[in-house]
């Protein structure tokens, strides 16, 4: 395995070792590069090095062409209006960096330098509810994040920090109780089933704590019991955390996405860091009593009414909430799992939470310099009529439900096509099902996250335009093309003159580890959707404008589309896994 420098960043040295080599007063001067229209790269450094050294930029910028000396990537430089430089790159050096590419399992991508261990928290469904949009969003984004952070080499543990704790089960075992053999059954319980146990528990002990006092009581005193680790109370909230478990292993299977069982640590998970927590926000000043409960303060915090409004870390009846277990959980990750950083995918309307918690474990010491906290936040998923996403009773809309539909459509798709592929029945339901899911996932990853977006289902299922079965019909009509070449192997090149639409497919391919370091480190998966679809285009333009098995073609030319055409594969492959999408071979 060995990675390959992109041809950028070899212009890019080789451009800065010619600027000190003729202007050894400028220092280690950026030359700004960029990629461009009118050639290949442009470099626009100069310009403010003129300003800073005071001479003419035009005179500079021949004095840096002379200094680059003979080779074979920079194939034509010239100096352009005020003293750019257009640089336009050899086809040869094209070729070999792709076929360096093309010999290295990982496609020459490199290993972050400095990579260290990221705690991530995603898919976080609660405990006897059922998951809806909310949960699909951080569980795709979050499932994407991990793949791509591991493929830069980064160490990742993933947390599911499940709502599995709080007031509401007081309420549910109570209920149990005195229901005794509501949760019985054998084992090979579906998801669904399950599902549907938890709701009419939860509806059942419900109405009863609304309408009984008495219920009531025996509900709040069952909250105590919970808390203070009563066997008998523990046992009885575990099958509810069973039965859950059942219901969103269903969903994540549904999803083509793998969770690991002791990944999920809920928020029980921290209940016996919990006092520990607060006892030393309170020594160290951080927290402070106010009205009974222990807070914390933040300057630019405050409501409405200009009054600041407090992180609550322990309530004035000694109860903790949320913000005291993701306190905890962050000394967890740092003292424990070595973390340096931490990344939530959360809602953006929980940012304030997060900002406030972030902030007192930076009070506390547990963030610092050296460990950092993000929030990757997301948006609302809209319906098509611009509003949060609800069923036409105006319920929240079951996950489930709208990922059976996404399949439904897609299979239809599939199945429109399905003849003149040939695909046997198996495959046009295995295929609507990658193609549905993964036409939920994309259109979810491919919006920058913190923004809401549409669910329209007829969009994402859509041949045309920046869709997930695009990218997947370009896979396979990739791997359609390989089959006819029979025994025509893929091979590079070098030597071949490479017309537009090679040179441009070229060097899109070759950024290919450029946008995952920028999307390992931004967090913002969406720019390597933008970066797989805009590689499915110029496949489409390369198509058009060469052909690749045509009898007209030269032996050698047909053998170097081939390996245009494989490496676009392999690429689109990889990086539609690393956003949880599956693209199959026959479609
Ligand atoms: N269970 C929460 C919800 O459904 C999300 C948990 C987010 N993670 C965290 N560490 N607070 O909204």
């Amino acid at each position: 395995m060995a990675s390959v420098p992109s041809l950028a960043s070899n212009v890019q040295q080789r451009l800065a070792d010619a600027l000190t080599a003729a202007l050894p007063e400028a220092g280690a001067a950026d030359p700004l590069l960029r990629r461009s229209d009118r050639a290949d790269f442009q470099a626009n450094g100069i310009l403010a090095l003129a300003k800073k050294l005071g001479g003419n930029p035009r005179e500079l910028a021949a004095k840096v062409v002379d200094a680059i000396g003979p080779n074979d990537v920079l194939g034509d430089i010239e100096v352009s209006g005020p003293g750019f430089l257009n640089i336009t790159i050899t086809d040869k050096a094209i070729t070999e960096t792709l076929a360096a590419r093309a010999a290295d399992d990982r496609l020459g991508v490199p290993f972050a330098a400095g990579s260290g261990t990221t705690v991530i928290d995603y898919a976080q469904p609660n405990v006897a509810k059922e998951m809806h949009v909310g949960h699909l969003r951080s569980a795709v984004i979050g499932d994407a994040m991990v793949q791509i952070l591991e493929f830069t080499g980064e160490k990742v543990v993933r947390r599911h920090h499940i709502g599995d704790w709080g007031t509401q089960f007081g309420m549910l075992i109570q209920y149990l109780i005195e229901h005794p053999h509501e949760l019985d059954h054998k084992d090979g319980v579906s998801g669904e089933e399950a599902m549907s146990n938890l709701n009419r528990l939860y509806k059942a002990s419900r109405t009863l704590f609304d309408s009984d006092e008495e219920f009531k009581d025996r509900a709040r005193r069952r909250v105590v019991d919970l808390q203070s680790g009563d066997e008998e109370t523990l046992a009885l909230w575990q099958k509810f955390v069973d039965e859950s478990k059942i219901y969103f292993y269903s969903v994540f299977e549904k999803l083509d996405m793998e969770i690991r069982d002791p990944d999920i640590v809920g928020e029980s998970g921290y209940n016996d860091m919990l006092d520990e927590t607060c006892r030393i926000l309170e020594e160290s000043g951080v927290a402070v009593r106010s009205e009974g409960a222990l807070c914390v303060f933040f300057d630019d915090v405050k409501g409405p009414d200009g009054n600041p409004v407090p992180l609550i870390v322990k309530k004035s009846n000694g109860g903790y909430g949320y913000a005291a277990t993701d306190l905890s959980a962050i000394r967890d990750r740092v003292q424990n799992l070595g973390a340096n950083t931490l990344v939530y995918v959360v809602d953006a309307r929980q940012s304030l939470h997060f900002k406030m918690v972030f902030e007192t474990a930076r009070r506390a010491g547990w963030l610092n310099d050296k460990v950092k906290a993000v929030q990757l936040a997301f948006g609302t998923v809209l319906g098509k009529d611009g509003k949060p996403f609800k069923t036409r009773e105006g319920e929240t809309v079951r996950l489930v439900d709208l990922l059976d539909e996404a399949i439904d459509r897609a299979t239809a798709v599939v199945r429109e096509k399905a003849e003149k592929v040939g695909l046997s029945e198996q495959e046009i339901v295995e295929n609507g099902r990658y193609v549905g899911v993964g036409a939920v996932k994309y259109a979810d990853l491919s919006t920058s996250a913190v923004r809401d977006y549409k669910f329209d289902l007829d969009q994402m299922v859509s041949l045309n335009g920046d869709t997930s079965v695009y990218l997947q019909y370009a896979y396979a009509r990739i791997q359609s093309i390989k089959r006819k070449a029979g025994d025509r192997r893929p091979v590079a090149h070098p030597e071949l003159e490479l017309a537009p639409a090679e040179r441009a497919l070229g060097l899109h391919l070759d950024q290919f580890g450029e946008v995952l370091a920028e999307v390992a480190s931004s967090y913002e998966p969406h720019k390597l959707a933008a970066y797989l679809y805009q590689l499915a285009s110029h496949l489409t333009t390369f198509y058009d404008q060469c052909h690749v098995l045509s009898a007209d073609n030269p032996a050698e030319v047909v053998e170097n589309r081939l390996f245009l055409v494989d490496l676009t594969g392999r690429t689109l492959h990889q990086g539609m896994a690393l956003l949880g999408i599956r693209t199959p071979e026959r479609l």
